[in-house]
């Protein structure tokens, strides 16, 4: 079973890809966070989990939400990551989760995928050129992920140092917790109202009230609001005038 969750497609692409050349089901966690549904999982192949990689782990709230789930039937992992190039100490964070899920580590592969994180100021987005050339970096890289998946062998991936874990251990739930938040995002006056960002947020933290999206507390810088508004109508602070949105789907089609 492939689970996967995607802000603005990257994590989609390659978990659909990678269940595609398993032949195997893959479930879109979005839903059951969004509606808190902590149901377990039953699987009769092994677990693939994918997700982006947000301030150098996989996001702690889709970490929170994967401990909370019972996983039934086989009890092999493999982790699969997608990141703008920098997955920092997310193969520790995987192997750790596997350990206390009582789930055997397979191992762990990292996908370089165009950057999506426009409300940033550290990190410029990818030109064109850049985006086609990590899609094409990637779609290189599926068949021998999934003949490795196939056949449970591990999947190599970079050593991670431990002063890496030991630097980011600390870091990433503070930043997470001060820096991944919504105050400063905005909707202009090209808002019509559609209340499509209130639909993609994952965590339920927006409300169109008298047709204007209105932020609470809960956020986790997907994403997913700024990028899939048909309008372009939602800024980020100073940090997002002018500057492009990222969506996969704009660039290659998602295979459902
Ligand atoms: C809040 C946030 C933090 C991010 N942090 C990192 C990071 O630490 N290292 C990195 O290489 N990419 C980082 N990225 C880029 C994403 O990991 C990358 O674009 C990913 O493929 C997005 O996946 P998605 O389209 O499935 O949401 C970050 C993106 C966001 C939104
Ligand atoms: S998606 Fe964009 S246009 Fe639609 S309600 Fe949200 S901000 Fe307004
Ligand atoms: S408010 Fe926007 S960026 Fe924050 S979690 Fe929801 S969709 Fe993602």
């Amino acid at each position: 079973m492939v689970l996967y969750f995607s802000g603005t497609g990257n994590t989609e692409y390659i978990a659909r890809l990678i269940a595609e050349g398993l032949g195997d089901e893959c479930i879109d966690l979005f839903d059951r966070i969004r509606t808190n549904d902590k149901s377990s999982l039953y699987s009769e192949k092994t677990y693939v989990i994918c997700a982006p990689i947000y301030v150098c782990e996989m996001p702690l709230f889709l970490m929170k939400y994967l401990k909370s789930i019972i996983f039934n039937g086989n009890n092999k992992v493999y982790f699969i990551f997608t990141s703008g190039g920098y997955c920092g100490s997310a193969k520790v964070q995987a192997k750790l989760f596997s350990l206390k899920k009582n789930l055997r580590f397979l191992g762990c592969s990292e996908f370089v995928m165009p950057r999506n994180y426009v409300a940033n100021n550290r990190y410029a987005m990818d030109d064109e050129e850049v985006i086609y050339s990590k899609i094409s970096k990637a779609n290189k890289k599926i068949n021998p992920v999934v003949e490795a998946i196939k056949n449970e062998r591990k999947l190599k991936s970079r050593h991670v140092w431990l002063f890496e874990t030991l630097i980011i251990a600390p870091f990433a739930p503070i930043w997470t917790k001060y820096k991944l938040i919504a105050k400063d995002f905005y909707s202009t006056e090209e808002c019509v109202g559609c209340g499509i960002c209130e639909k993609v947020c994952p965590l339920n933290n927006i409300e169109v009230i008298s047709k204007k999206p209105e932020w609470g507390e809960s956020c986790t810088h997907c994403m997913a609001c700024i990028s899939k508004c048909p309008k372009k109508a939602i800024e980020y602070g100073n940090l997002t005038q002018g500057k492009m949105r990222y969506l996969l789907k704009d660039y290659v089609k998602i295979k459902k």
